[in-house]
């Protein structure tokens, strides 16, 4: 029995394949590489010393995805694959919603008629809005999303919670990742950002391999203990850990599941600029800018319920995340591409 992994060439994905295979799974990837590189696949089997099976193949493919099915011997899907950049999310709505939903409702429908009622899904902390609880656990309600992948992780909550209600052969297990950073500590793996990076982690290690001058902080006038927003960061690889965990549920047939997989613990963004500091020491230049659209000011999870249901915990604190990061950046200052 095989999982499938779409989305499996990606960032949280490649280290989820590493920690499927560690703990004795098969795993075959599903992926139209259009946010990534076979060569992380590559890294894969050269940390597991196990083959990787790979299809190239998209989501919205129901012939390709059938072909998968009746090739493999699938038990599980854990569900990666899916257009992840908030601010070209604005801009492109429909291919955003095309590719996350349509492309969902597509690999769901192949999975049940190839009697595959077995899926993990990629949410996101994006779905509680501006959280009306701090720490948030799941019970929090879900909020009113700021852009549009936002809304296609709330809609297939939704999706999905209702296939599962209306037939309870499936197991869907919903997990909702707070601030994925780090890397495998190899340094082999990471995060490969296409152009300037959107986000915190990915800005941080360029700036300090010199490819871009500064840091901008988005705001220093948030009601949070610096002025600077406050996120919950979690190492991939701690990450990836808790997928392997939720399949256990999925092998319990426990249902519909939800789990916000964070470490429970906030950091600003001026912790994290000197933590990368102090771990790597390096100075990481950066100046206070305007805030930046749609952000709120404190996110961080109550991670009580994956601890007591999935017996997971975050392992690695803020040092390892930005030792573990910058290694990456360091070994492959151009990510895959090299
Ligand atoms: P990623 O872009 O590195 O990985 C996504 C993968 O999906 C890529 O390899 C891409 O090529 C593939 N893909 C996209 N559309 C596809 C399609 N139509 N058919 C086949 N493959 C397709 O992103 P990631 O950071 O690894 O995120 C994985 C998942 O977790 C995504 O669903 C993302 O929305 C979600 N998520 C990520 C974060 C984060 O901060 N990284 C936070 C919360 C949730
Ligand atoms: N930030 C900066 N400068 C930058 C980039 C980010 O100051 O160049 C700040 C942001 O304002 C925010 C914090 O750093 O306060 C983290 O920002 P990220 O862009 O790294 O992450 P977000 O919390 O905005 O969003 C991320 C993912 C979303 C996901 C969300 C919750 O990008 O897809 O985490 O999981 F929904």
């Amino acid at each position: 029995m095989a999982i499938l992994v779409t989305g499996g060439a990606g960032f949280i994905g490649s280290h989820t394949c590493v920690e499927l295979q560690q703990a004795g799974y098969d795993v075959v990837v599903y992926d139209n590489l259009c946010n990534s590189s076979e060569k992380s696949l590559e890294r894969v089997e050269a940390i597991t010393g196990k083959p990787v099976k790979f299809y190239k193949g998209d989501i919205l493919d129901r012939d390709m995805l059938n072909e998968v099915f009746s090739k493999e011997n699938i038990d599980s899907c854990i569900h990666f694959a899916g257009l992840k950049a908030v601010g070209e999310s604005v801009q492109k709505p429909w291919e955003y919603y095309e590719n996350n939903i349509a492309g969902t409702l597509t690999l769901v429908d192949v999975m049940r008629q190839n009697g595959c009622k077995n899926i993990i899904f990629s949410s996101s902390a994006t779905v509680y809005g501006d959280p009306a609880e701090i720490p948030i656990t799941e019970n929090c309600p879900k909020g009113q999303c700021t852009n549009p992948y936002g809304w296609t992780k709330s809609m297939l909550e939704q999706i999905l919670t209702d296939i599962q209600k209306a037939d309870n052969e499936w197991n869907v297990v919903l997990l909702r990742y707070f601030n994925p950073i780090g890397a495998h500590q190899s340094g082999t793996m990471g995060e490969n950002p296409n152009g300037i990076p959107n986000n915190l982690m990915p800005y941080i290690t360029q700036v300090a391999v010199g490819k871009l001058p500064e840091l901008g902080v988005f705001g220093d006038d948030y009601d949070t203990p610096d002025g600077t927003g406050v996120r919950d960061y979690i190492h991939v690889v701690d990450l990836a850990k808790g997928h392997v965990k939720a399949l256990k549920k999925i092998e319990e047939k426990a249902g519909l599941k939800i789990y916000n997989l964070g470490t429970g613990v906030g950091y600003s963004v001026l912790d994290i600029v000197k933590n990368f500091e102090e771990a790597n020491n390096i100075k990481i230049p950066y100046s206070i800018k305007p805030r930046r659209a749609g952000d709120i000011a404190t996110c961080y999870s109550d991670a009580t319920k994956a601890k007591e249901e999935l017996g997971w915990e975050a392992q690695f604190g803020i040092k390892e995340m930005c030792a573990d990061s910058w290694r990456w950046q360091k070994n492959n200052p151009n990510g895959y591409d090299d």
